[in-house]
């Protein structure tokens, strides 16, 4: 990790809230409310959590073993408890809670009792395979309301999810499968991808040839007529559910019990599986959903991700469903079939909170102003972005696109944070390009190598200086993963991004400080690229660096040397591509290959990227006093 990085954005123009945002904003003093929260970390959080439901209460609100937490200590509760069953008991059971529109706009709408009629139906059928409490379940499904509904059922019941996203190849479903052992997997015959048809049934079982613990294979059969079922291990969805009755009671689960596993890409070629708890995840995604976006019950409440990703469980699914909103769930791309497919849903359904990615917003802006123009977007009232730097000519091109009087929530956090972290309110003023300042409750500051505070606009490491209650409790089957997070930097816990802040306090983002690359907000790992790329028999050795791209923010490069007797022909590249296709998906496919003679290493052997990167961008390369060559 290299801190002298220069602070790079300057921002001049500052925004102020609206008279009507202030007037209806759950929170109108951030200063305020900030310095009560971190006056007592573990009261505030104890606040939040008596605004949910528990079934019996904890004996401490945080127990805090460095760097082991446990939150709500003995309290016992179900997430799902809580995003359906309370409001059940209320006159949002007959509420709107889920509206899902397919690419070929087929519309779907679910009340929160059909919603949980439908979890419940697939909970029983989870227990009818005998699956139970602690056992895990493999997601692999499109965004279709099944996602949820599947989601929701592995948490009634005890079961622990892990979602693939949809775009992983078999081989990385493979990999996720037989680090998680789980004993069954969902799935769909086909995703819709710009109006092509994209098969997701061969993949999945290509995977599962090479996984014994899978011993159901349930299809979501979209197609008509439905593909054929043939193995004894395949079962149709809707026969699944058929016979099951609607009424399942939640699993009485510890506050610290598993909820979920999400792979997610590091420095090494193996991704790891984050673990999120029912407790204080629950609390985290509550109150952030609650108070980011200032939700109230008339809200639309759009997010574009994908529940394949961290913002999809926290963002579309539990932070959502918790507070009882209405959500609307779009399958399908920005700009597909027109450029104005986003603003024609928002104009449709009348959203109010809309939450969007910098690249979407890139994409948007790609087409021009008069997309936006064509609809009435007066509905909306808050907006929000995720996933990588907003850089302030998309902040700007957003915030006049949708009227230009509309607060713009650019929400900071990661998928081992569980909740967002860095955030504005629709309160606080605003610069663009930057995150604001830490969420209620939540230390953060800019440091050096040494955990040293660094003085306004210097580069250096986002921390977290003290637990909250949605972090990750550990790394699947790997504890001392985990444990880097709170030693790489003494007394806190690293991130991995590079940040400054302003003389305000506000957090400016610059991206990742190690090797992991941010593609259209995904984040692929160098090491998982290049394990893919030295994979096909022509490469001896490959290095991936991430390059600065108009669209995706970053894209990849990739570095390779042939083995001996390998000729590079035109066709060469596209079949290396095709490769890492294969073994990835085709969001980790590099953007561009180089076939290069030697690589630059280090006299110990590992290849310095930082010196590939600074060549490639003509940039200087910094120290490299241990370069070999
Ligand atoms: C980056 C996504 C700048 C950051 C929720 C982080 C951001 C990584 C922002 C986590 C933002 C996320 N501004 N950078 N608003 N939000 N990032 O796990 O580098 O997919 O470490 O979680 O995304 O990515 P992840």
């Amino acid at each position: 990790m290299d801190e002298k990085v220069d602070s790079f954005l300057k921002v001049h123009e500052v925004f102020y809230p609206s008279a009507e945002t202030m007037e209806k904003a759950w929170i109108r003093d951030y200063d305020k409310a900030y310095a009560e929260s971190i006056k007592d970390i573990p009261g505030f959080w104890e606040r939040a959590a008596h605004e949910l439901e528990w079934f019996s209460t904890w004996s401490q609100v945080l127990k805090w073993n460095y760097p082991w937490a446990e939150w709500f200590v003995g309290a016992t509760c179900n997430i799902t408890h809580n995003c359906l069953d309370r409001h059940l008991k209320t006159w949002r059971k007959n509420k709107v809670a889920l509206i899902w529109v397919g690419e070929d706009d087929s519309e779907r709408i679910f009340s929160y009792a059909e919603l949980y009629r439908k979890v419940c139906r697939c909970a029983n059928a989870l227990k009818a395979l005998g699956i139970r409490k602690g056992d895990r379940v493999a997601i692999y499904l499109p965004k279709i309301p099944e996602q949820t509904v599947a989601m929701l059922a592995c948490a009634r019941i005890g079961a622990i999810h892990t979602v693939v996203y949809s775009g992983f190849s078999a081989p990385a479903l493979a990999s996720r499968i037989e680090d998680s052992q789980p004993r069954a997997i969902i799935t769909a015959d086909v995703g819709y991808d710009r109006g092509k048809v994209v098969p997701l049934k061969p993949v999945v079982d290509e995977a599962v040839a090479h996984s014994p613990c899978i011993e159901k294979v349930v299809v979501v059969r979209r197609q008509k007529p439905g593909i054929t079922l043939s193995s004894p291990k395949e079962i149709d969805w809707d026969d699944w559910l058929k016979e099951q009755k609607a009424l399942c009671a939640p699993e009485v689960m510890n506050a610290e019990d598993p909820l979920y596993f999400l792979y997610t890409s590091g420095t090494t070629g193996k991704p790891k599986a984050v673990q999120h708890v029912h407790g204080g995840y629950m609390v985290g995604t509550y109150l952030t959903t609650k108070l980011v976006f200032d939700l109230k019950d008339e809200d639309v409440y759009f997010c574009v991700a994908d529940p394949g990703w961290v913002t999809g469980h926290s963002y579309i699914v539990y932070g959502p469903l918790l507070n009882g909103a209405t959500i609307l769930m779009v399958e399908g791309k920005p700009d597909y079939p027109t450029p104005g497919r986003w603003w024609d849903l928002i104009e449709r359904y009348g959203v109010t909170i809309f939450y969007t990615t910098p690249t979407a917003i890139r994409l948007l802006m790609k087409y021009g102003e008069e997309w936006p123009v064509k609809y009435d977007l007066s509905s909306l009232r808050i907006l929000g972005s995720v996933g990588e730097p907003i850089n302030p000519e998309a902040w700007l091109w957003f915030h006049r696109a949708t009227g230009g009087k509309l607060p713009i929530m650019d929400t900071w956090w990661q998928t081992e944070t569980g909740a967002i972290l860095i955030t504005p309110l629709p309160c606080t003023k605003l610069k663009p390009g930057s995150a604001a300042r830490p969420f209620l409750g939540i230390e953060a500051d800019v440091v050096d190598r040494e955990g040293k505070p660094l003085p306004p606009n210097t580069g250096g490491f986002a921390v977290i200086k003290t637990p909250w209650p949605s972090m990750m409790r550990t790394i699947y089957k790997d504890p001392d993963r985990y444990k880097v997070y709170w030693n790489t930097i003494p007394g806190c816990y690293t991130a991995g991004d590079v940040c400054r802040k302003d003389e305000d306090g506000y957090f400016f983002f610059m991206g990742r400080a190690d090797d992991v690359i941010k593609v259209a907000g995904n984040r692929i790992g160098t090491a998982e690229v290049e394990s893919a790329l030295v994979s096909h028999p022509a490469v001896a050795e490959a290095a991936v660096i991430g390059k600065p791209h108009k669209t995706a923010g970053e894209a990849i490069k990739a570095f390779i040397i042939l083995k001996q007797g390998f000729k590079e022909t035109p066709e060469f590249i596209d079949q290396i591509k095709d490769h890492v296709k294969h073994e990835l998906g085709k969001i980790a496919v590099p953007h561009e290959v180089e076939i290069v003679p030697s690589l630059p290493k280090t006299r110990s052997g590992k290849i310095m990227r930082r010196v590939l990167k600074a060549k490639e961008l003509g940039q200087n390369p910094g120290d490299i006093s241990t370069l070999e060559d």
